[in-house]
């Protein structure tokens, strides 16, 4: 009674085709934004820039040249003043404002707090 039984197994290697994406490290900046930094400067970009471009004077005053305080950034903008428009929670959410005031005093931003 020989019972030769030939298990051979077929060895499916499979291959990492999914090699995994590096994204490029921002080493390039001196002094890297973090994430809510990061949402801030998006938040900036999108609401303040127009009229402070980069932190520049433009329509608005230059804020780049003196730091201003958390509290006094999120004021004027719920508030606005002369012919800075108010921003409502609708168009800037409170987590929105907390990242803008972060990044806009973070020493990694353009006008480095
Ligand atoms: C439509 C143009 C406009 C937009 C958009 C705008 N600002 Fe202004 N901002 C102004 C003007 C004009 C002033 C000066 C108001 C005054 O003193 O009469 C000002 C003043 C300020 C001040 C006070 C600066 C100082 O010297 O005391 C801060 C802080 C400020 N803006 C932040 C922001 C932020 C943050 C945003 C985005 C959420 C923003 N601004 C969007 C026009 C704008």
């Amino acid at each position: 009674m020989s019972n030769k039984l030939i298990v051979s197994w077929l060895a499916v290697a499979a291959l990492g085709c999914g090699a995994a994406r590096q994204s490029p490290a921002l080493q390039s900046r001196p002094t890297p934004l973090n994430d809510q930094e990061l949402a801030g400067q998006r938040v900036f970009m999108r609401d303040c820039n127009g009229c402070h471009p980069q932190g520049d004077g433009g329509l608005g005053p230059a804020l780049n040249d003196k730091p201003v305080p958390a509290a006094a950034i999120k004021l004027q903008v719920r508030q606005g003043l002369g012919a800075m428009p108010a921003f409502s929670e609708q168009e800037i959410s409170s987590d929105e404002l907390d990242a803008l005031s972060a990044f806009m005093s973070a020493s990694g931003s353009p006008w480095g707090g």
